[in-house]
């Protein structure tokens, strides 16, 4: 197993102190960066963006590239066969290229959960971190019934304090690691305080397990709860063009307290980049087909959105998933959007994203533009919206 350097194993002694007295990690940081995109000497340019890029922005207590990389695969064709949620596969092995060349490229945060595949996700991107570790932001998942052993999901969330530190130590061993650097829970679960499930990760941060935590698609109430426990690092949350629910009340909450934002499906699941047409009709397996923003009677009124983005993307010189993703990154300083992908070509894309930028005026005009267009369709099927958002019980 790789060993950490010495700059983060000082890191971890600070967190390790800082947890023990209940403060955020970041606040006893001396050596933190100034809050804000922070740009050093190497900048990408280009479609293929440049190799070993060290632009980087803050999130939370963390500093990463400012485009992330989501590993959701789940098995495929074969034994060496990956797919993604929608209509994309791959293999193993071209899998773990992809992540390298990623890693290569400059990107740091990467994107995982226990629940993806199960377990597939973790060990491919394990595997493929092998060696490169200390130079990148691991980030993954626990929170769904998943048994540990089999991978069988027996029920809906479970937070329970016990089965998140026997998850915590498979994770360990799938990603070869001896720390995860951001740990969410993927849902609230609704049976269980997050007073409890704060005081747990607090606990795994002592043990210098999990270095910070986050929480995915929480209720606000919630977040406040979390953070008095443990301060909360990142929120992960669906944000796009295509979806911009935070804006009302979880990117407000998340400049209060000082926490970094995620926005997953940074591409609307493909959508944004132009892969979907208005007869476009997704196949069994495909994510996509139970989703309500994508349905026959939804899609047509919803193309003018792509149109959008394709315009402006002409005019920024620009493809139309540079366009998405560079607007999420000109939002906030401290949000780096995690878009997926299995194609080489599409990583190297969205990579050189990092390197456009809107004027005040442009983004004032397109803002203008995008609230011009009702989105038609609910952003998820009513039992996946339903996890969404969630308060956790009181603590009695
Ligand atoms: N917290 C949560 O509950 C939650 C939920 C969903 C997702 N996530 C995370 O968010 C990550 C990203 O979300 P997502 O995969 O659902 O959606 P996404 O990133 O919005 O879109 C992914 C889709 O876009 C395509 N794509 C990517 N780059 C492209 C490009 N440059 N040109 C054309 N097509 C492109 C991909 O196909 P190709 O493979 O062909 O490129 C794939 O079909 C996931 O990997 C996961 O880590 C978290």
């Amino acid at each position: 197993m790789e060993r950490p350097p010495r700059e983060q194993i000082d890191r971890r002694q600070l967190l390790t102190a800082a947890s023990a007295l209940g403060v955020a990690p970041w606040l006893l940081s001396a050596c933190a960066a100034p809050s804000g995109a922070t740009r050093a000497s190497a900048s990408v340019s280009g479609q293929a963006g440049a190799a070993g890029s060290t632009i980087r922005r803050r999130l939370g207590p963390l500093q990463v590239f400012p485009i992330g990389l989501g590993v959701q695969w789940h098995p495929g064709r074969g034994p060496q066969g990956v797919n993604d949620l929608y209509a994309s596969s791959t293999d193993r092995s071209a899998a773990i290229a992809l992540l390298r060349r990623a890693v290569d490229l400059g990107v740091t945060l990467f994107d995982t959960a226990e629940v993806y595949g199960p377990f597939m996700s973790e060990e491919i991107l394990g595997e493929a971190l092998q060696g490169v570790r200390n130079r990148v932001t691991v980030s993954t998942k626990f929170g769904f019934d998943v048994d540990p052993r089999t991978g069988e999901r027996r029920g809906a969330q479970n937070s329970r304090p016990e089965h998140i530190r026997q998850v915590v130590d498979g994770q360990l061993r799938r990603l070869r690691t001896d720390r995860i650097d951001l740990l969410y829970q993927h849902r609230v679960d609704p049976q269980v305080p997050i007073e409890d499930v704060a005081g747990t990760l607090k606990d795994l941060a002592v043990q210098g397990k999990v270095l910070h935590y986050g929480l995915s698609e929480p209720g606000l109430q919630t977040v406040r709860r979390a953070h008095a426990v443990h301060p909360v690092a990142v929120i992960q949350n669906e944000y796009s063009m295509l979806w911009r629910g935070p804006e009302a009340q979880v990117l407000p909450l998340c400049e209060e307290l000082g926490i970094g934002f995620v926005p997953w499906s940074p591409l609307g699941m493909g959508f944004l980049a132009g892969t979907v047409s208005a007869r476009t009709r997704f196949g069994e397996g495909d994510f996509r087909a139970t989703v309500p923003r994508f349905a026959p009677d939804a899609l047509p009124a919803n193309m003018a959105l792509v149109r959008l983005v394709q315009a402006w993307a002409r005019r920024k010189n620009a493809t139309p998933a540079q366009l998405a993703l560079a607007w999420l990154t000109a939002r906030k300083p401290w949000i780096v959007p995690i878009p997926g992908t299995t194609n080489l070509a599409h990583l190297e894309e969205n990579v050189a994203a990092a390197s456009i930028s809107f004027s005040a005026a442009e983004l004032t005009e397109l803002d203008a533009s995008l609230a011009a267009i009702p989105i038609r369709g609910e952003r998820l099927s009513p039992p996946v919206l339903a996890a969404t958002g969630v308060e956790a019980p009181p603590k009695r």
